[in-house]
């Protein structure tokens, strides 16, 4: 999209802002690449790297190798040094400049609570890499003292108090939702007056019914992402540029807007 057309979705995504009540963004893999972590669908992206089949609850529970490849992509996608980007600060000052209802993401990373958006209104649709919880007798370890384990040499941590298998408390393909998330993201986008979905592709489910609950609740829709997505022709404004850039420009022009 030339840069012209994006200065033209960016005014004009301002414009939905301000005069939006309630505010809901919906963040994928790519509000996070500009922070070093990869996404799943670009061209050089996980799934180019990694077979998604391998991913599911019932593999990993099942068998040691399905464990070892899952802990190698976990040490390659968990960036936990990741710091968030220009995209992650603009939401986060939507935040203070009371221009935001929530995120509901579908990103593990946290960098939207680092950059500054409180917890009780980040809804982590895929859980949160914060956490590693034993299957057994569910003893939980901070990520970063399982990941010193990993870089270690260790290949497939097990639990320290009973030996049972550790899994992050991430939603595997195949496992349900957290529930309680789910519900109140669903909520939340049932009842905003503008849904912004940022970097993502739209394509898993239930987490891509977001922006489809929104818009048939009568929403404005905003899509800002690379390349086209699915709702793209739903969307008042589509822009087709690199979160961190896009966002810093709604942000500068929204602050001047507001006198903020
Ligand atoms: N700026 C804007 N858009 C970007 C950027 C960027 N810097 N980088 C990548 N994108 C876009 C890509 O063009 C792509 O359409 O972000 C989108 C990321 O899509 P996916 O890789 O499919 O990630 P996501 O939509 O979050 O995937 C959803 O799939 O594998 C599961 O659980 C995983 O949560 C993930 C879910």
């Amino acid at each position: 999209m030339a840069d012209q057309e994006i200065a033209v979705g960016v005014d004009q995504l301002v414009e939905l802002i301000i005069n939006a009540r309630r505010v809901v963004v919906f963040t994928g893999a790519g509000v996070s690449t500009e922070s070093g972590i990869p996404d799943f669908r670009s061209p050089g992206g996980i799934w180019s790297r990694f077979d998604p089949d391998d991913f599911t609850l019932q593999k990993f529970m099942s068998s040691k190798e399905s464990r070892r490849k899952q802990w190698r992509l976990m040490r390659e996608g968990h960036v936990t040094e990741a710091k968030p980007n220009a995209a992650h600060l603009a939401v986060a000052e939507m935040h203070r400049l009371g221009k935001l209802d929530c995120v509901i993401t579908q990103n593990i990373d946290g960098l939207h609570q680092k950059a500054g958006v409180p917890d009780d209104n980040v809804f982590e649709l895929h859980g949160s890499n914060k956490w590693i919880k034993c299957m057994a007798c569910g003893e939980r370890y901070p990520y970063a003292q399982v990941k010193a384990r990993l870089l270690e040499g260790e290949e497939i941590p097990e639990c320290k108090a009973c030996g049972g298998i550790l899994k992050p408390e991430v939603v595997f393909f195949g496992e349900s939702l957290p529930e309680d998330a789910l519900e109140q993201a669903s909520r939340h986008a049932r009842h905003c007056d503008l849904f912004i979905v940022i970097g993502s592709s739209l394509v898993v489910y239930p987490a891509a019914q977001m922006p489809v609950y929104a818009v048939a609740s009568g929403a404005r829709l905003a899509i800002i992402n690379l390349t086209p997505t699915l709702m793209d022709g739903q969307a008042e404004v589509v822009i087709n540029g690199k979160a961190g850039e896009v966002m810093a420009e709604v942000i500068t022009k929204l602050k001047a807007k507001l006198g903020g």
